[in-house]
């Protein structure tokens, strides 16, 4: 069995910096047309110079002309004319929202979405996208549930801005996602795979380990649902977040997923398993396409039942980083079809 993708894109990528960016950047943009390029830098991209910086090095680490980076400003309060000045930088996409202090690199974020508001109204009139981290601080498997709130009052009062809900892990979001015309979704392949069993029922798995946690059977039932029936306003976004492999086997394992070399083979195999493969190419692809009106370079995507060795970590460049499946053989691979 095979299908061909055209130009795959992630909507939720960390890509970091440095040697790190060197060894990742190009595992992504070898089988993606583009990604969304996370700003939770130390210290985070919150202006031209370091956005216009940060986009030139992740161009050259990618190392790929048909690779798009679509840039993020991480928030803060900007005025109109800092965020008109974005607006013409060549690879600006969005400004990526966190709650202070909810994961990695967050501290600088938003303490009350109510002083955000002039912000926000500014990027409703300029038609820049809202990405958001949805969590609260509260017991850790009801963080997503208690934003909720804050997403209905987000999509109530910027009705015309675009607010995508990043990486959503409970059947709950799912519903709100549904009540509000101008809110979309992301969601990674591995919170389509995984629940919290996964990570902690047998043996602690540190390389599961993300924020937002994996939470229970039926909320991962109600991602896939969403996935396979390639709801119009839901995307792939990996949420690959690579960390050092020191940084994920130690006494204070750091939240993330390291699934991009593996992402397009992974979700291949959960849809084939569904019987969907007709809804990849909208998942990976054209709902994004759609919904921002972006055009991505070309690249074409095999997926064909031929299985895939992971290998147990990719090395270069001084680091290591362990991906998803690291060790196992996954039923489908991915190869670049050259025209
Ligand atoms: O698991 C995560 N890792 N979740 C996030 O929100 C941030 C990310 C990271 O940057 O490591
Ligand atoms: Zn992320």
């Amino acid at each position: 069995m095979e299908i061909t993708l055209t130009s795959p894109l992630d909507m939720h990528l960390h890509v970091r910096d440095g040697e790190m960016m060197r060894l990742v950047a190009p595992l992504s943009a070898q089988y993606f047309a583009g990604a969304v390029i996370m700003p939770n830098l130390v210290p985070p991209v919150v202006d031209e110079q370091s956005l216009r910086a940060y986009a030139a090095r992740v161009k050259n680490a990618a190392d790929d002309a048909s690779f798009l980076p679509l840039m993020t400003l991480f928030f803060r309060n900007y005025s109109e004319s800092d965020l008109r000045v974005a607006k013409t930088i060549p690879g600006f996409f969005a400004v990526k929202l966190y709650p202070a202090g909810v994961t990695t690199n967050s501290d600088m974020g938003v303490q009350s979405l109510r002083t955000a508001e002039p912000t926000l109204r500014s990027m409703e009139e300029l038609d820049i996208p809202l990405l958001v981290h949805g969590e609260s601080h509260g017991f850790v498997m009801d963080r997503e549930a208690e934003f909720l709130p804050a997403y209905r009052y987000l999509a109530e009062q910027f009705p015309k801005l675009r607010i995508c809900m990043e990486h959503i892990t409970t059947a709950a979001a799912a519903h709100v996602l549904d009540e509000y015309e101008n809110l979309s979704a992301t969601i990674t392949l591995h919170h389509l795979e995984f629940t919290l069993d996964d990570v902690l029922g047998t043996a602690m798995k540190p390389h599961l380990f993300c924020k937002p946690i994996a939470k229970r059977e039926e909320d991962r039932e109600a991602l896939l649902q969403l996935a396979l029936s390639a709801h119009p306003r839901v995307m792939f976004g990996s949420d690959s977040a690579p960390h050092p492999q020191h940084r994920k086997e130690c006494y204070d394992c750091s939240a993330g997923v390291f699934s991009a070399p593996v992402a397009l083979a992974g979700l291949a195999k959960i849809f084939a398993r569904h019987r969907a493969l007709d809804k990849l190419q909208a998942f990976v692809c054209d709902n994004a396409c759609r919904l921002y009106g972006l055009h991505p370079p070309t690249k074409t995507v095999l997926l064909r039942d031929t299985p895939l060795h992971v290998p147990m970590q990719y090395c270069s460049y001084g680091q290591s980083v362990v991906p998803l499946y690291a060790g196992e053989q996954i039923p489908w691979s991915a190869s670049i079809v050259r025209e």
